[in-house]
C-alpha cells in the first residue's frame, strides 16, 4: 500500500534535479538537508573554477576576467533575491545568519522608555536567542525585563494569534521563525508581518529553514530578514548567509560599517569616511570569501527553471507521504509526529517525537539513513524536495521501524546521553 504509493508519486513527481548532478554520500539515505544540503556537482564545479581563477590571476582576480571577485557578493544576492521575491538591491549576502540578524537588530532596535521590548520564540534558535539578549544588553537593558518569550502551546507549536497578541505597545521589535526548526511548522509570514505593522512593531524573519524551498514574497510580505543558505539553497558548510531589507528602509546607515559596505566607488577612499552602498549592500563588513561564494554560487545553477511552488508543492506530497509512513508503521512503538498536518503550516521536514530520539538518530546513521536529533525527543527528517524520493522516505521509515522492531538503538543510549545534538 505505501510501496505502490510511493512508486505512484515518484513517477507524477519525480525530483526536479537528476542524481547525477548531486554528490550526496554514497549508500545514504540523505534526509538531513534541513541542517546541511549536499554538494552538488556545479557547485564543485565553481569552487575548482574559482581556485583555478586564484591560481591564473593572483590578486589580479579582483578586477580581471569575465567575472572579477570585487562584486562577486552583489551577483550572488541578485540570483538570491528572485528566490525570496526580493529585489536585488534588498538583499546582501556574506557572513553568517547570526552576524546578518546582529547587523539587522543593531540597525533597527531603537528601545525608548515606553517601547522597548524585543520578542522572540520559546526555544527559539539559540543564536537568534543569544543575538537577541545580547543586543538588548547593549542598550543597558537587562535581557530578564526586555525579552518577551512566545509561549508554545500544548503541543509545542506557535499559535498565529497568540503571537499577533503578544506583539503589545511596549514592543519593539520580534525576532520570528518563517519555519520553526524544530517541530518545522510554518509560520504565515504576511498575515503576521502586516499584525506586526499594525501593532508599530517591526518584525526580522529568520528564513533558515524555509529559503531555497517556500516561495517567500518578502519585498511584498516582509520588513527584514535573514537567512543561512547551507540548508534548502546547499551552499555548502558555513555558507555565506543573506539578509533582506525592505527598499522603503534603504538606504541604511548600519550600526556595524566596514568598508565592503561601501558604496563601491569610495570603498578605496582615504578620507575615512564611510560612504554607504545604496542597497542592502550597505550591510557587508569585510571582504568576502571568494570560495565559499563560489559554492554557493554554483549551487544556485540548480535553481535555474525551478518553480517554488512547484517544488514546495512537491515537499507538501513528501511530507505528506512521511507522516503517513510514520503513523502507519511507527505508531505502535509511540513514535508521534510532532509537525502540524496542515500543508500550509509546515516546509521542508517532519519531526518524530520519541523519548529515544537521541538513540534512534545514532542507530539510523550507522545504518546510513541520515536524519538528526534536536532535544528533548525530537528527529527531524527532511525529503528535500530537490533530490529526495518517496521511496527514498519509505525506506527510511522502514528502517526505523526495523531498529524499533530489533531494539537496536539501546545499543546507543550511552552515548546517546552523552550527545547534545545528533
Ligand atoms: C533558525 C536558524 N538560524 C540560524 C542558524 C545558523 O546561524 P549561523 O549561520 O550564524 O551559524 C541556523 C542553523 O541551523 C538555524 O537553524
Amino acid at each position: 500500500m505505501l510501496a505502490a504509493r510511493a512508486a505512484d508519486l515518484d513517477a507524477a513527481l519525480p525530483p526536479p534535479v537528476p542524481p547525477d548532478r548531486w554528490r550526496i554520500p554514497p549508500g545514504t539515505l540523505y534526509l538531513d538537508g534541513n541542517s546541511l544540503g549536499p554538494c552538488s556537482v556545479p557547485a564543485e564545479a565553481a569552487v575548482r573554477a574559482a581556485l583555478d581563477g586564484w591560481a591564473a590571476a593572483g590578486v589580479l582576480g579582483w578586477s580581471d576576467g569575465e567575472a572579477p571577485w570585487f562584486d562577486l557578493a552583489e551577483r550572488v544576492a541578485a540570483r538570491l533575491a528572485p528566490l525570496v521575491g526580493a529585489h536585488s538591491h534588498e538583499v546582501v549576502v556574506g557572513g553568517t545568519t547570526t552576524q546578518q540578524l546582529h547587523q539587522l537588530l543593531g540597525t533597527f532596535y531603537r528601545p525608548t522608555p515606553t517601547r522597548f521590548r524585543l520578542v522572540i520564540e520559546h526555544g527559539a534558535f539559540p543564536t537568534d536567542r543569544h543575538a537577541v539578549d545580547s543586543q538588548v544588553a547593549q542598550h543597558g537593558l537587562d535581557p530578564a525585563q526586555a525579552v518577551a518569550e512566545l509561549p508554545l502551546d500544548g503541543r509545542g507549536w506557535l499559535a498565529p494569534d497568540a503571537v499577533a497578541a503578544a506583539l503589545g505597545p511596549d514592543v519593539a521589535m520580534a525576532v520570528l521563525p518563517g519555519v520553526v526548526y524544530t517541530t518545522g511548522q510554518r509560520l504565515p509570514v504576511a498575515e503576521l508581518t502586516a499584525a506586526a505593522r499594525r501593532a508599530g512593531v517591526r518584525v526580522v524573519w529568520d528564513l533558515s529553514h524555509s529559503a531555497g524551498l517556500v516561495p517567500h514574497r518578502l519585498h511584498d510580505e516582509a520588513e527584514l530578514a535573514v537567512f543561512c543558505t547551507y540548508k534548502y539553497l546547499n551552499g555548502g558548510p558555513g555558507a555565506p548567509a543573506a539578509a533582506f531589507v525592505h527598499e522603503a528602509l534603504l538606504p541604511v546607515t548600519p550600526a556595524y560599517r566596514g568598508w565592503w559596505g561601501s558604496d563601491k566607488s569610495r570603498q578605496f577612499s582615504m578620507e575615512g569616511r564611510w560612504t554607504g552602498a545604496a542597497g542592502a549592500g550597505a550591510l557587508q563588513l569585510g571582504t568576502p570569501s571568494v570560495l565559499a561564494l563560489a559554492a554557493l554560487a554554483g549551487s544556485l545553477e540548480l535553481f535555474d527553471g525551478i518553480c517554488l511552488e512547484d517544488l514546495l508543492e512537491r515537499a507538501r506530497q513528501l511530507t505528506d507521504f512521511l507522516a503517513a509512513a510514520a503513523d502507519g508503521l511507527l505508531a505502535p512503538w509511540g513514535v508521534r509526529v510532532a509537525t502540524p498536518r496542515e500543508p500550509a503550516a509546515r516546509a521542508g521536514h517532519i519531526a518524530l517525537a520519541h523519548p529515544e530520539a537521541a538513540a534512534l538518530s545514532l542507530a539510523l546513521r550507522a545504518r546510513r539513513v541520515i536524519v538528526d536529533y534536536r532535544p528533548p525527543n525530537l528527529l527531524r527528517l527532511a525529503p528535500a524536495p530537490l533530490y529526495i524520493r518517496a521511496a527514498d522516505v519509505l525506506q527510511a521509515i522502514e528502517h526505523l521501524a526495523d531498529i524499533l522492531d530489533r531494539g537496536e538503538h539501546a545499543q546507543y543510549a550511552e552515548r546517546a546521553a552523552r550527545a547534545a545534538v545528533t
